[in-house]
């Protein structure tokens, strides 16, 4: 027992004495038994360097990834994203109106964008059909999710919706950093198609389709 509190304490000394208290100053780098990454070969911004084909280091925004300055084109317009646009915000320039439709023209091609992705994002939680039921429900992990047929919703307005989709609601996160503005307009007008499924009836069907399954 003597000789562990002696060993200890010779141990504490030797331990202090290299590493130096909690809190001290050294321009010395840490030790590091396993590697940090803050620490590793990088290339400083604005810098004219060989590894990229350009020779710069800052490279052009890359596809998949959302820019702050970049620029679309809506209905022929070019619209920056910092701009107070209907397709930024959801709302009416100027106003904290929400735009009654969709931002963008609705076309097969945003229908079938916007399918894609409310299957990846949305219906995890809401469902594949938008009832609320996704699997977040089932496994108990989220207590209510919004069935996207209430009443209640139908009757919001697209840029509403958008809103929602953006920034979130209650208990629900935004996913701007997630999909990109074309994208969750995409969604909105899928939520559409999704909605109106729901509120068909017989009346909707053409009248050689309504002969054929027998309905007056
Ligand atoms: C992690 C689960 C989750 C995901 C993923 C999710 N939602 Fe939700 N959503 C919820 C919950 C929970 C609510 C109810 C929020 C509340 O009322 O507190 C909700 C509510 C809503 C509402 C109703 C808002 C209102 O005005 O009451 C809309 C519309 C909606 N979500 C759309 C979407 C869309 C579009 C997506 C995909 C981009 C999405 N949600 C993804 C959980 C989710």
């Amino acid at each position: 027992m003597r000789y562990f509190i002696l060993i200890f304490a010779v141990l504490v000394l030797v331990v202090v004495g290299v590493a130096g208290r909690r809190g001290d100053l050294t321009r010395n780098r840490p030790i590091q038994i396993f590697p940090d990454m803050k620490r590793q070969l990088k290339l400083r911004p604005q810098t004219a360097n060989g590894f990229f084909a350009n020779g710069l280091s800052s490279q052009l925004p890359q596809p998949g990834t959302i820019s702050q300055e970049k620029s679309m084109l809506v209905g022929g317009k070019e619209v920056y994203s910092f701009e107070d646009a209907p397709v930024n915000t959801g709302r009416v320039t100027g106003a904290t109106n929400y735009i009654e439709l969709n931002a963008f023209p609705v076309t097969e091609q945003l229908l079938t964008r916007g399918h894609r992705q409310f299957n990846i994002y949305c219906a995890p939680c809401h469902g594949q059909t938008g009832e609320g039921n996704g699997i977040t429900k089932k496994i108990g992990a989220m207590a209510v999710v919004a069935n996207l047929h209430d009443q209640r919703i139908v009757k919001l307005a697209d840029g509403e919706i958008f809103n929602t989709a953006s920034n979130g609601k209650g208990v629900m996160q935004g996913y701007a950093a997630q999909i990109s503005k074309e994208d969750r307009w995409a969604i909105v007008a899928y939520l559409r198609a999704l909605q109106l499924s729901h509120l068909g009836v017989a009346d909707d069907l053409a009248p050689e389709t309504r002969a054929k399954l027998n309905i007056k």
